[in-house]
């Protein structure tokens, strides 16, 4: 990677042009909307493509960058990563869970479609995901592939991503302590972020022990750093900039950064975190640059 590709300016420009590569990789990825079953199909595309950020996309591949991972490989786990985060949303949304009718700026899908093609949707998205996994080669040896299909099953599922969203469920009305606000949030959205981050370094050449592990540092870090941010984003920002229902987690009683530790508070944390998040990225150099300024944007970001 030339240091021209890497400098700082450049960086928006490659995140419009990871953004664009992954909607074309999720929209190849995903079964066409006119093969039966077309409902459920028009869901899944519904749900996952023309919206989102693609933060776990764009964790991916500047991780793999840092190990001169494919292009090719990248767009495929960044894929799988998204299909799973898009379950995710889609589940979240439904009226057993956040009850949310605007996700992306559109009608969440239970409100698009119905209550039964969001929860199969979200299931078919989750098992789209592995099968992405499953297809072509991520990793140089099969051993090394099999440990990424552990890594985001493992990141996904009840010591993962959907234990942290029983939790939060579980914790409407109360008020949790600061260890327990944090075991749900590193839960519920750390573990996503930080099996992006790790299934990218995975995809090239073997990383040190050492330099693998500066990275999982900066991978909790960002993970829960990012529903620190969605918590205060929740409070202060306006729907139409979040393209989600402001003010939900007030509405919905849900115990957050803001409502334990006030506005100031949670920002101040999240500054902290993000210096922290830096000094782990600092001994790999301008190589991590774009690992770097994703955390900036994570922390700066409008919506
Ligand atoms: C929202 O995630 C849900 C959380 C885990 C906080 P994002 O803010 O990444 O949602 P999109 O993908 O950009 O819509
Ligand atoms: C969602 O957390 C975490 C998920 C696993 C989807 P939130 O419920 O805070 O996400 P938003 O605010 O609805 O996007
Ligand atoms: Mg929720
Ligand atoms: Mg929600
Ligand atoms: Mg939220």
């Amino acid at each position: 990677m030339s240091s021209i590709d890497n400098a700082p300016g450049d960086f928006a420009d490659w995140m419009g042009r990871i953004q664009q590569a992954t909607e074309t990789a999720l929209a190849a990825l995903l079964p066409d909307a006119s093969i039966a079953p077309q409902r459920l199909h028009s869901a899944m595309r519904y749900a996952v493509l023309g919206g989102g950020k693609r933060v776990r996309a764009l964790l991916v591949h500047a991780a793999g960058e840092l190990v001169g991972a494919s292009p090719q490989r990248l767009d495929r786990l960044a894929g799988a990563v998204e299909f799973i985060h898009a379950y995710s949303l889609v589940h979240d949304d439904m009226p057993c869970m956040d009850d949310d009718v605007l996700r992306r700026g559109k009608p969440t899908v239970h409100v698009e479609y119905d209550e039964a093609t969001a929860l199969l949707a979200g299931d078919a998205l989750q098992t789209l995901a592995f099968q992405v996994l499953a297809e072509a080669p991520l990793a140089d040896s099969l051993a090394d592939q099999l440990a990424m299909v552990g890594l985001l099953a493992n990141a996904s599922g009840s010591r993962g991503m959907a234990g942290g969203q029983a939790i939060d469920l579980d914790s409407v009305g109360k008020q949790l302590s600061r260890e327990e606000l944090e075991f749900m949030h590193v839960h519920k959205t750390g573990a996503l972020i930080r099996a992006s981050v790790l299934l990218g370094a995975r995809a090239g050449t073997p990383m040190a022990d050492d330099d693998l592990r500066r990275l999982d540092h900066y991978a909790k870090l960002v993970g829960l750093l990012f529903q620190v941010v969605d918590d205060i984003l929740d409070a202060v920002a306006d729907t139409a900039t979040l393209g989600k229902t402001a003010g939900k987690d007030a509405d919905n009683d849900k115990p957050t950064y803001v409502s334990l530790l006030g506005i100031e508070e949670a920002h101040r944390l999240a500054r902290d975190m993000l210096a922290d998040a830096h000094a782990a990225l600092a001994p790999f150099g301008p190589r991590a640059n774009r690992l770097g300024a994703l955390a900036d944007y994570i922390v700066h970001r409008t919506f």
